[in-house]
């Protein structure tokens, strides 16, 4: 399947009026349950967090409304970003433009978090270690880094192209999967149709994977103590080769928790 020669639009430009529907929400769903479990089961407790690659701030919203905390929400993406200046008008959510690997939030935090594949985005050679670096510095000693990537486990095949169809109101989002073994890049080309209009609009995203290997030494070459690893399907400790992992990492130091509102 192929779409016929389009301008490309930045990654999420299009994607984002259609992205709750089609992706945000039912990954939300599944992110606050694992987030709930595994924060109780390593007692994670904070008074500020910052979510990265917030997108459109659903996780954001969630942590600062249920946990009644400050949040930072961060992302690269303005057209993401405006999202979530909708869904996160009535919370003490507040939003920054920034690229993860400068990340330089206003005040360090207690916990951040990353969900949904949004490190995978960083898919130049030294982009994760440095952002795992960025993410140490804006920490509190003793601070949670909560995070999830998909591992070269995934399964995907050389040879093929996975199509993948998403019904959102007023819109159809197609995605055209492809992986590259060598350098453990999955390029997708997303397509979104809006009803009114007859062309689709394209953007290309590029993800890369990271193995067990890599995520653990550059997590300790950072200062991260890795706490946990999990299976994010069953959210038992990974073993074997999981599609995706939840890691629990802490920033070496004390953490003291005060309750400060
Ligand atoms: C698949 S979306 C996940 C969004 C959200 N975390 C969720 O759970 O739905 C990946 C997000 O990462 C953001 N992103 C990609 N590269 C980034 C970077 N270098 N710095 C900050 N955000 C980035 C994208 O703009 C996008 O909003």
């Amino acid at each position: 399947m192929a779409f016929p020669a389009l301008q490309t639009k930045r990654p999420y430009s299009q994607l984002a009026p259609a992205y709750d529907q089609a992706l945000g929400w039912p990954t939300f769903l599944r992110t606050r349950r694992s987030f709930e479990r595994l924060s109780r089961l390593y007692d994670i407790r904070f008074h500020n967090a910052a979510d990265l690659g917030c997108g459109t701030g659903l996780f954001a919203n969630y942590l600062s409304r249920c946990w009644d905390v400050p949040v930072w929400a961060v992302d690269i993406s303005p057209d993401m970003l405006r999202v979530a200046k909708r869904n996160c008008s009535s919370s003490g959510v507040r939003l920054l433009q920034q690229d993860i690997r400068c990340l330089r939030l206003p005040e360090p935090v207690d916990l951040a978090t990353s969900n949904f594949d949004a490190l995978n985005h960083l898919t130049g050679k030294d982009d994760l270690r440095v952002a795992f670096q960025r993410v140490a510095e804006n920490l509190r000693p003793g601070g949670h880094f909560y995070f999830d990537l998909i591992t070269p486990c995934f399964p995907l095949s050389k040879r093929a192209v996975y199509v993948r169809k998403i019904a959102a109101q007023h819109r159809q989002v197609t995605q055209l999967i492809r992986w590259n073994p060598t350098h453990r890049i999955i390029s997708i080309t997303v397509a979104v149709q809006s009803s009114d209009s007859p062309r689709a609009k394209l953007e290309f995203h590029r993800e890369r994977v990271y193995s067990f290997e890599e995520v653990g030494r550059w997590l300790m070459d950072a200062g991260f103590v890795i706490r946990g690893v999990h299976d994010e399907q069953t959210l038992e400790p990974a073993s074997g080769c999981p599609q995706r992992i939840i890691v629990v990492a802490q920033k070496s130091g004390t953490y003291s928790y005060k309750k400060t509102r």
